[in-house]
C-alpha cells in the first residue's frame, strides 16, 4: 500500500480524465472533425498492420489530414516520414487524381505497415516512394553546433519564442518529463527557456542525446552520413530541382531531422498551399515544436487547423504570400 501523499500524487500525474482542449486547438472545433477521422480511419484503414495500440491511437491524425487536402482539392503532395500515413495518402490519390510522393530513410516499416492488405497495391500505383535521407550530414551539423542563430526559417527567434509554450503539453509518459527535468537542472522547466536564450536558438547537447537514437546526437549523424556513402542523402534538394512547388507538404520525419527541413522547404509550398505536421508537442517530441511556433509568428503563414486529442497532436497552416 502507497502512503497516502504518495498515492495522491500518482493519481494527479495518472489521471485519465478528459483533458481540457489547448487554447489553439479550442479555436478549430477539433473534436468533431477528429471524430470523423476515427471513423475513417474505422472504416478504411481497420486492416493495415498496426505495430501497436499507440500507433493505432495516432491515425486519426492522418485521415484528419487528408479529408482537408480533399476539402481543398489539393493535388501535388509531398510527405516526409513514410509509413501508415502513406496508406492514407495512396488512397486519397486514388479518389482524387491527386499525385504523392513519400520519402523515407528506411522503407522497411512502410512495406511492413501495408504487406497483405488493399493497401500495398494502392501505395504502389499511386505514390512514388524513395528511400533516402531528406538532407544532408554537414547540414545537420552545421544547424545543430554551428554559431547560434537569431533567425529561423525567416522568422526572427525573438518573435518566435513566445510561441514555443503554446505547444509544450503534459500529454506524454512521465519518464519523458523527468528526463528533460533532468536537462533542465528543475522540474519549472518551459519549453522556451530550453531552446532558446533572448534572442538566438539554444539547443543543448543533452537535450539533442535525450531525441538521437540510443540517446546519441552521434547516431543522427552517423545515419545521415551512411546514406551519404550510399549516395541516397540530400532528397529533398534534388526534388525541388525538379518540382518547383507543392500543394501540401506532410512533415513527419526524424526528430532533429525536420527542424531543418522546414527551413528548406517552406518557400516550395504554394502560395495557398499548406504545411502539415504531426508530432507538434513537447515533450513527447521535439519534431515540429520550433517550425510550428515559427509560423505562429509568421506573417506570411496562417493556422487553420490544429489538434491536440492524440499525443502527437497535429497542426496544418496555409501559405498566405
Ligand atoms: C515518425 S516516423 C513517420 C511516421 C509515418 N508518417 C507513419 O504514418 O507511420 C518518422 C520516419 O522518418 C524517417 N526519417 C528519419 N529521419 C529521416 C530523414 N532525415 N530523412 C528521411 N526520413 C527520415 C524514419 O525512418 C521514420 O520512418
Amino acid at each position: 500500500m502507497l502512503p497516502q501523499g504518495l498515492r495522491q500524487f500518482y493519481q494527479r500525474v495518472t489521471s485519465s480524465g478528459p483533458r481540457p482542449q489547448s487554447a489553439l486547438a479550442a479555436k478549430f472545433d477539433s473534436v468533431a472533425v477528429m471524430e470523423k477521422a476515427r471513423v475513417a480511419q474505422k472504416a478504411l484503414f481497420d486492416d493495415l498492420n498496426y505495430p501497436n495500440k499507440k500507433q493505432y491511437l495516432a491515425f486519426p491524425s492522418y485521415t484528419c489530414m487528408s479529408s482537408f487536402a480533399e476539402q481543398r482539392g489539393l493535388k501535388r503532395i509531398l510527405e516526409i516520414g513514410s509509413g501508415l500515413s502513406t496508406a492514407v495518402w495512396a488512397r486519397f490519390a486514388q479518389q482524387n487524381d491527386a499525385s504523392i510522393c513519400s520519402i523515407d530513410g528506411n522503407l522497411t516499416r512502410t512495406r511492413m505497415f501495408i504487406r497483405g492488405t488493399p493497401h500495398e497495391a494502392m501505395v504502389s500505383k499511386h505514390v512514388e516512394l524513395i528511400e533516402g535521407v531528406s538532407i544532408h550530414s554537414d547540414e545537420f551539423i552545421d544547424f545543430y553546433t554551428g554559431e547560434s542563430q537569431t533567425s529561423y526559417g525567416g522568422v526572427q527567434v525573438a518573435a518566435l519564442r513566445d510561441q514555443i509554450n503554446v505547444f509544450q503539453s503534459q500529454n506524454c509518459s512521465i519518464k519523458r518529463r523527468h528526463k528533460v527535468s533532468r536537462v533542465a537542472g528543475h522540474r519549472g522547466w518551459s519549453a522556451r527557456d530550453l531552446m532558446t536564450d533572448e534572442s538566438s536558438l539554444s539547443l543543448p547537447r543533452r537535450l539533442l542525446d535525450l531525441f538521437s537514437s540510443n540517446g546519441n546526437f552521434d547516431n543522427e549523424i552517423a545515419f545521415l552520413r551512411d546514406a551519404e556513402s550510399r549516395g541516397v542523402a540530400g532528397v529533398i534538394a534534388d526534388l525541388s530541382k525538379k518540382e518547383s512547388s507543392w500543394d501540401l507538404i506532410f512533415f513527419d520525419s526524424g526528430e532533429l531531422a525536420s527542424m531543418i527541413e522546414w527551413t528548406k522547404l517552406k518557400g516550395n509550398i504554394a502560395v495557398g498551399g499548406f504545411a502539415a505536421f504531426h508530432d507538434i508537442y513537447f515533450p513527447k517530441s521535439m519534431k515540429n515544436i520550433i517550425p510550428c511556433a515559427a509560423i505562429m509568428a509568421d506573417p506570411d503563414w496562417e493556422v487553420v487547423f490544429c489538434d491536440d486529442s492524440t499525443k502527437q497532436g497535429i497542426l496544418i497552416a496555409e501559405r498566405l504570400r
